[in-house]
């Protein structure tokens, strides 16, 4: 059966939950592999919505299994407070619906404190982190010296790993003029209830899913954040702390990558970005509030308006190149009716110089603005769109230049947030 992951072509926030969502219908699992409640996947079905930031979203379909898998970081508060908030509206009923990874590691109190006094200390030069511990979570996972579900699920072991790792973190946070605000005692105390309400969920998921895959069960692998927000491949240091790129599937779950059948970008018609880092394409103009106003920016976990711009050709290039994308997926088609002109940005000028391709060095990138191609726009409402036939013909023809721009099909185009309206080219699960 096939495997299919889903990853950001841009900056995060393309609509990725709602594609996975309407994807989980064909698939039989669906695995979060990286990031933690730094992401916002937000579903809306029949007018409903649901905002999730660790449980994969494929969770409000009964009997279809959902992991978060080892390459995840989880705070177990924010994950125990999403399995409350689901099982009360009727979801999540059987335990056996989500599998969490003992691998996973933990965001502790003091990864976040550091994560938000680092961000204070920065002033301008600041990353934009969303301050959830994300970034000195996997540091403590690289230098070997983590917390993972597992030590969650042994007091003894935990009261010792926090009494160590508390020690390091208040230094770090007096060296950033911070003050620490947790009671070790106290940490030990809620972290190992948190665990206790974990243990029905934890299992080595890894094993759990290679078994899946083996009786013949097909995987959808859902990414967060996106491409360009990649720490190897992004634009560092504006980026987040994991990989967010296609291959990252594999290691974050533990499936080989030849489990991997097909990978599909969603993009947005359009751009937007939180936090800082370059953006080449951005319009700080009435266009760009405009984008704002009718797509609705504002970040599904910060609240932060997101910056908004044209569609980036050569971003999504890149994405198409680092990823191996199959196929793109266009979001949000219907935020740009009633624009009379519609624009691509096709190449990027820095003084006298043109670039065809996404330049790799950050100063370069940030001095760059983007050239345009301009195409006639369309003035007519798509959310009640099922079939591509019926797209306007302007609609048709902006989405096909994207695709010819990028070099990658479109395999499915979203013309409102609600599952259903979706217009789906090619089900990557019914080929
Ligand atoms: P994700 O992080 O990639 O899952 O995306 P977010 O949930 O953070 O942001 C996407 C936003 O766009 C959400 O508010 C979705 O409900 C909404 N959305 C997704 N697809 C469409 C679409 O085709 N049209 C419109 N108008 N909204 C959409
Ligand atoms: P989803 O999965 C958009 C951005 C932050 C910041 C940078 C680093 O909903 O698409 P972090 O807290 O990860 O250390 O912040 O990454 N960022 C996102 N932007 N969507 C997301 O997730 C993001 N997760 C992190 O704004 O610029
Ligand atoms: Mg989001």
């Amino acid at each position: 059966m096939p495997n299919v992951v889903i990853i950001g072509a841009q900056w995060g926030d393309e609509g990725k939950g709602k594609v996975v969502d309407l994807l989980t219908q064909d698939a039989d699992v669906v695995v979060r592999f990286q990031g933690g409640n730094n992401a916002g996947h937000t579903l809306v079905v029949g007018g409903e919505k649901t905002v999730l930031h660790l449980i994969p979203a494929g969770i409000l379909h009964p009997g279809k299994s959902c992991v978060i898998g080892n390459g995840v970081v989880a705070d177990p508060e924010v994950l125990c407070t999403e399995i409350d908030k689901l099982k009360a509206r009727g979801f999540l009923q059987d335990d056996g619906q989500l599998v969490l990874s003992l691998d996973a590691h933990v965001i502790m109190p003091w990864h976040k404190a550091i994560d938000i006094a680092r961000e204070a200390k920065a002033g301008e030069g600041k990353i934009g982190t969303t301050g959830r511990g994300i970034g000195p979570t996997y540091e403590d996972k690289v230098a070997r010296r983590g917390m993972r579900i597992r030590d969650l699920l042994d007091e003894q072991r935990l009261a010792r790993k926090v009494t160590e790792r508390s020690a390091a973190a208040r230094e770090e946070l007096a060296r950033l003029g911070a003050a620490a605000s947790w009671k070790d005692e106290e940490v030990v105390a809620r972290y190992a209830e948190l665990g206790r309400k974990l243990k029905p969920f934890a299992r080595d998921a890894a094993l759990w899913l290679h078994r899946a895959l083996a009786a013949g069960k097909s995987a959808l692998f859902e990414g967060a954040q996106g491409t360009l927000l990649d720490v190897d491949h992004g634009t560092y240091p504006f980026v987040t702390s994991s990989n967010t790129v296609a291959g990252n599937a594999a290691c974050g779950s533990g499936v080989g990558p030849t489990a991997i059948d097909t990978v599909i970008g969603i993009t947005k018609a359009y751009s937007t970005r939180v936090g800082g880092g370059p953006y080449p394409s951005e319009l700080k103009d009435e266009t760009g509030e405009r984008l704002r106003k009718v797509g609705n920016e504002y970040g599904a976990t910060t609240g932060r308006p997101r910056r908004t711009g044209w569609i980036d050709a050569l971003a999504l290039r890149y994405a198409a190149r680092v990823n191996g994308l199959d196929g793109l997926a266009v979001t949000k088609l219907d935020v740009l009716t009633g624009f009379s002109e519609v624009k691509i940005a096709v190449k990027y000028r820095m003084g006298g110089e043109t670039f065809d391709e996404m330049p790799s060095d950050l100063e370069t990138l940030e001095k760059c603005e983007a050239i345009y191609e301009s195409l006639p726009g369309w003035t007519e409402k798509l959310d009640g769109v099922r079939r591509w036939e019926d797209l306007p013909k302007n609609t048709r023809a902006y989405v096909e230049r994207v695709a010819q721009i990028v070099g990658v099909k479109v395999m499915a185009v979203s013309v409102g947030a609600d599952r259903g309206e979706t217009i789906i080219l090619e089900n990557p699960f019914r080929k």
